[in-house]
């Protein structure tokens, strides 16, 4: 069965101007974005710090989009209650970081948010395998997790095909998310391999034209 779902935009605020956060969040929201994406960092399982749930919260009070929290941290059980608190809508752990899964994503359920699952970009998708029919949304890698604005890594649009395809056999209406150095270049093709979650950081905020500007060219790249 093949399901067809909207393909929705997610802008990252990593390389926002963070001391405007408000004014850029609201822009994007404003230039149509459809969720904002939360990349929450440990400095351990990826070499950064970002920022845990007092920030989300702050986000929270300023958007009404869904909060898409993609936890980049070791052991991430011991923060989910305080992300489902501060306002999260959607978490995804990573599959390298939950020793017990499927557990782990229990947990996100009983506390009322979506569940995305999301692996590297060396990790195969046989990993997410038992797990698939549980859960909302898989995040595939585009990057190796840490920093924004890094090169897309081709090999993604045959991975992503191919988790479509896992998808299709087990959980149809799951998401696919792609997360890293997507453009106008290379949005088009991660939708045609099957993504319809699309983050975009660094192609959404930059010095180059507006959050708004840069969505509506992502846009219509998309529409090609
Ligand atoms: C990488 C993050 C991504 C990334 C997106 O670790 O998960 O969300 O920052 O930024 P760009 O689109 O610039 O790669
Ligand atoms: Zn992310």
């Amino acid at each position: 069965m093949t399901v067809q779902r909207p393909v929705k935009l997610a802008p990252s605020i990593l390389t926002a101007d963070w001391s405007h956060l408000a004014d850029q969040i609201q822009a994007a929201e404003a230039g149509g974005a459809e969720l904002i994406h939360l990349d929450v960092m440990d400095g351990m399982f990826v070499p950064n710090i970002t920022f845990g749930p007092t920030v989300v919260a702050a986000v929270r009070k300023v958007t009404s989009l869904p909060l898409d929290v993609h936890l980049m941290i070791q052991e991430p059980d011991r923060y989910l209650a305080d992300f489902v608190a501060a306002g999260a809508n959607q978490i995804t752990v990573h599959v390298e970081a939950c020793l017990h899964l499927n557990r782990t994503v229990q947990r996100i359920n009983e506390l009322g948010c979506t569940v995305g699952v999301a692996l590297n970009p060396a990790t195969a998708l046989e990993a997410i395998r038992e797990i698939l029919p549980f859960i909302d949304c898989v995040l595939v890698m585009s990057v190796n997790p840490g920093f924004g604005g890094q090169q897309f890594i081709e090999t993604t649009t045959s991975k992503l095909r191919r988790v479509r395809r896992l998808q299709e056999e087990f959980n149809p209406t799951c998401d696919l998310q792609v997360d890293g150095g997507i453009n106008e270049k290379n949005v088009n093709d991660v939708v045609r391999s099957g993504a319809n979650l699309i983050v975009v950081g660094s192609s959404v905020y930059n010095d180059q034209a507006s959050p708004a500007e840069n969505l509506a060219k992502l846009r219509q790249a998309i529409a090609i």
